[in-house]
């Protein structure tokens, strides 16, 4: 009986399952209707931007380069080479270039739009010189946005236009650029030689003139305190912003309190042309040596692996790359580097000497007086700065530069007191030489 019943359910359908049919298909004809409306809609939309933001975005990544070459020895005198960014147009791109991406847009826009060549030929003319050129120093990218961009690198090393190396100067200050008179005078007649990036207090509000070569060089920056992990941070920050530029080739860090030893010239010649990095690295043992190491470091980090050195340091394109772009060591020592560890003196002399110490001095190119113990070395004021002193500075002991052994061991030196800066300028010229 009950088998029947269900037969007869399945062999006539009632008039309700019938309407619920119709009803249901007429449904999905009206969602398809309607779905294809707003397709079409936004399809068309969608080109129109596309079409619209070719022009403007294309360009908006700078894959720094990798470096496994040393730059091509570069001597200058008296008149700098020309700059890569000038004014005119450096690169040309073929006919045949400019045509396939006229040909994509019409490509991709069609039928919709009618492309605007007028504005596309332009575009396609400047399009390497476009990519390359960096982008404001004071952007809006958060730390990891920018870390990521910085990171990029152009598998092709070989440059398909002329690329004049530059140095970056990235100082790390808390308030105003106390030497600021004397840098300027460092820095005069080089441009295009240089790029200086400045990271200084969130909150510092002073202004430099517009002549100034540090003005409009302040990077997004954020808080630092002495001896704390976010002074890396503000180091990798200084090195990420460095690297958007790719012209940019040797990067030094400096303080407020530093000076520079030597003129313009020699200091370039000796940074371009270095088959070296610049990271100070020793094994101390003891508290403020191998006593600061964690035993949770391990498996990453050994108590063998454990360096120190000073913070100022030296280094080229291609460890600056692999600086910023570490994300195994890095954030063990963000972890277990706290309170008196003192971050800034061990991760860089660490990192180094385990991954890249075959290209590395070990030395650092920043004097520093540690002859009076205590946590801070010594400070130079007025009456310390003579002729003497100076010269001892430029040309005090030995060491190892390219294989070969040099008095030149020091570029700059600190830490300087506000008071000396009219002393220093007395002697920049008789003296330093510039
Ligand atoms: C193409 O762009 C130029 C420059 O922006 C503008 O003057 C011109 O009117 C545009 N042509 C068309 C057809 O939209
Ligand atoms: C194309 O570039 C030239 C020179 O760079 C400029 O003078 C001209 O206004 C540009 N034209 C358009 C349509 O952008
Ligand atoms: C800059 O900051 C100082 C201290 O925070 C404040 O006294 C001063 O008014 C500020 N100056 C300007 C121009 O905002
Ligand atoms: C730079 O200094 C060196 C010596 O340190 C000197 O021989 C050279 O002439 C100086 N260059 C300029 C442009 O003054
Ligand atoms: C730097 O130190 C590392 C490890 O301590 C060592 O292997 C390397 O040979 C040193 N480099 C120089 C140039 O002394
Ligand atoms: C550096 O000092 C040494 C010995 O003190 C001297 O022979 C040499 O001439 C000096 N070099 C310079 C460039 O002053």
């Amino acid at each position: 009986m009950k088998f029947e019943d269900q037969q007869q359910h399945r062999q006539q359908p009632s008039i309700v399952k019938l309407l619920k049919f119709q009803y249901n298909s007429f449904l999905s004809c009206l969602l398809f209707l309607v779905l294809g409306i707003g397709l079409g809609f936004y399809l068309s939309s969608y080109l129109k931007e596309i079409t619209f933001n070719l022009q403007l975005n294309q360009l908006s990544f700078l894959p720094p380069l990798s470096k496994s070459t040393p730059p091509p020895p570069t001597s200058i005198s008296g008149q700098p080479p020309p700059p890569f960014i000038s004014d005119q147009p450096p690169l040309s791109i073929s006919d045949q270039q400019e045509e396939t991406a006229a040909s994509l847009i019409r490509k991709i826009s069609s039928p919709f739009l009618v492309p605007n060549y007028t504005n596309s030929q332009n575009f396609t003319q400047n399009w390497l010189k476009e990519f390359l050129r960096p982008p404001k120093v004071m952007h809006d990218m958060e730390d990891e946005e920018l870390l990521w961009r910085a990171s990029m690198v152009p598998r092709i090393k070989e440059y398909p236009f002329k690329r004049v190396p530059k140095v970056a100067f990235l100082f790390l200050t808390k308030g105003p650029m106390i030497f600021g008179p004397l840098w300027e005078r460092f820095f005069r007649g080089h441009r295009g030689l240089y790029s200086i990036y400045v990271h200084s207090h969130p909150f510092f509000n002073g202004t430099v003139p517009k002549r100034s070569v540090f003005y409009g060089r302040r990077i997004p920056s954020k808080d630092v305190r002495w001896g704390d992990m976010n002074m890396v941070e503000a180091e990798r920050r200084l090195l990420a912003n460095g690297l958007l530029d790719i012209s940019n080739e040797r990067f030094v860090l400096l303080s407020e309190s530093c000076i520079p030893l030597f003129n313009f010239s020699t200091i370039y010649n000796y940074l371009v042309n270095s088959l070296e990095t610049f990271v100070e690295s020793y094994d101390l043992p003891g508290g403020v040596g191998r006593g600061r190491y964690h035993r949770r470091m391990r498996p990453q980090i050994t108590l063998e692996d454990w360096r120190k050195g000073s913070q100022w340091f030296e280094m080229d394109r291609f460890l600056a790359l692999e600086v910023i772009a570490d994300r195994t060591y890095f954030p063990v020592f963000r972890r277990f580097c706290r309170g008196s560890c003192y971050g800034d003196e061990h991760y860089l002399p660490t990192f180094v000497t385990m991954k890249f110490w075959n290209r590395n001095s070990n030395r650092s190119l920043t004097y520093v007086d540690w002859s009076k113990r205590g946590p801070h070395p010594a400070s130079f004021q007025r009456t310390d700065v003579t002729v003497e002193f100076l010269e001892r500075l430029r040309n005090a002991t030995t060491c190892e530069y390219n294989g070969h052994i040099t008095n030149v061991c020091f570029l700059f030196a600190r830490k300087f007191l506000p008071n000396a800066l009219d002393r220093l300028l007395k002697f920049a010229s008789p003296v330093l030489k510039f």
